[in-house]
């Protein structure tokens, strides 16, 4: 059995959510991870984790920090109790598109990771073109977790990983050209978490397609090859790494 550490299953992408779920199910995928990125779909997530199998996260992504407000940040604050709620995400830097807004970014992270920090929650982290500031703010708080989607160098895996954090593999590995494969071939595979990052990222040979959770299977074969284990032992490790981290 499978678990898609990391998906979107938001109206704003999907007519069917109840049968992407479906698909997921009968695919293998007994488990998913929601990540909430802004008001609107923090309240999806809390609906969408009634659902058996479904968990999620509450965060407010980057890229809505000029959007986001006060209330957004109570109702995560009071909905962190909630037992199917198992972290804090999805949050993080993105200066990609918006370095103009680095200290207003950087001053949102930091309310969450300290939210993360007052509950004894997992963090998932996103970080685009902002690997030295995302490191910063870490390192200010006790926090540990995910680094959502990681796409850095072998030196910087090597730092998040003595930081206490995983590494989330996503169907960018199986794209062509692409260097993360070398630098995953040297991770130890207790250090990583499958995700699909569903509706984007889609893997080969689906490009083109929109994802959904029940390609964890074709990201779970490639990394198997890439990595030479058998898929059931990396299933059966990948699934630990995601008790030490999520508790579920
Ligand atoms: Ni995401």
């Amino acid at each position: 059995m499978y678990c898609d550490t990391h998906c979107h299953l938001f109206k704003e992408y999907y007519e069917d959510i109840d049968g992407i779920i479906d698909n997921a199910y009968q695919s293998g995928v007994n488990r998913m991870i929601v990540s909430g990125c802004d008001g609107k779909s923090n309240k999806e997530v809390m609906k969408l984790i009634k659902k058996e199998g479904v968990y999620g996260t509450i965060g407010l992504h980057p890229e809505d920090v000029l959007n986001c407000t006060l209330e957004d940040l109570e109702f995560i604050e009071r909905n962190l109790n909630h037992p199917k709620i198992i972290a804090v995400g999805e949050i993080g830097l993105d200066y990609h598109y918006g370095k103009e807004t680095r200290e207003e970014q950087i001053h949102l992270f930091e309310l969450q990771l300290a939210l993360a920090e007052k509950f004894n929650l997992p963090v998932v982290v996103h970080s685009r073109e902002a690997t030295l500031d995302t490191i910063n703010s870490l390192k200010k708080f006790k926090v540990y977790g995910v680094i959502h989607s990681f796409s850095g160098s072998l030196e910087t895996a090597k730092i998040y990983i003595k930081m206490g954090f995983l590494l989330g593999v996503n169907g960018v590995i199986t794209f062509k050209n692409c260097n993360l494969k070398e630098v995953i071939k040297k991770i130890p595979l207790h250090s990583i978490l499958l995700e699909t990052d569903s509706p984007y990222l889609t893997p080969v040979p689906f490009r083109g397609k929109i994802n959904e959770p029940c390609k964890i299977l074709n990201i779970a074969e490639f990394v198997s090859n890439l990595k030479g284990v058998k898929l059931k032992e990396l299933a059966r490790i990948t699934n630990e790494n995601i008790k030490r981290v999520f508790d579920i």
